[in-house]
């Protein structure tokens, strides 16, 4: 009778990795992601937006990066664990478009493939092109902000705000780290 009862519906998963990425090194551990909220179609925010940064065969989509990351970890050994960490906080991204976008009634299963991943011959060639990745990236999490941003506030764009802020703010902590391991390492270049 003491027992305190899950409710229904928790997914603890998500919340172990919500608590396992925001602890790591790769993930900006001062700007968190925004608690559930009621995220509903009819308030401006298009599911449409967050298609190319989903999984839009682009190069630099989350899924694309995810792809990318993995098989440079596994191409260049001295990239390994940072490689990996990135990779593992942009599933979480993924994860969380993918919320997103179901709660806007938007499309998930759209075709995609990694035609247009580039990986690099060398490391330090990895580094720079998952940099440029990472610039791209916030260039278009930006643009959604400032659309997002000019709708009649609401759960949903505060919402949408708040989360793509803490993309913005992980994307940020992984150029600082792939730049900061090029300056470490001139060796490679
Ligand atoms: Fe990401
Ligand atoms: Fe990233």
């Amino acid at each position: 009778m003491f027992a305190l009862m899950r409710e229904k519906g928790t997914n603890l998963i998500d919340d172990l990795t919500s608590g396992l990425v925001n602890n790591m090194r790769f993930s900006d551990r001062n700007v968190l992601y925004p608690p559930e909220a009621e995220v509903k179609p009819g308030k401006g925010v298009l599911p449409e937006w967050f298609y190319a940064s989903f999984k839009e065969p682009n190069g630099h989509s989350e899924l694309d990066t995810i792809h990318m990351y993995i098989t440079q970890e596994a191409m260049f050994e001295e990239l390994g664990e940072l490689m990996m960490g990135i990779a593992l906080v942009e599933m979480k991204h993924l994860d969380k478009l993918a919320d997103l976008i179901k709660d806007l009634g938007g499309e998930l299963t759209r075709s995609n493939n990694t035609d247009k991943v580039k990986y690099g011959d060398t490391p330090a060639e990895a580094v720079r092109i998952a940099i440029d990745g990472e610039l791209k990236t916030i260039a278009e999490y930006e643009r959604i902000t400032a659309l997002t941003a000019a709708l009649p506030p609401s759960d949903t764009t505060r919402y949408t705000l708040s989360l793509l802020a803490k993309l913005i703010a992980d994307e940020q902590l992984h150029i600082t780290l792939l730049k900061g391991w090029l300056s470490g390492d001139q060796s490679k270049l």
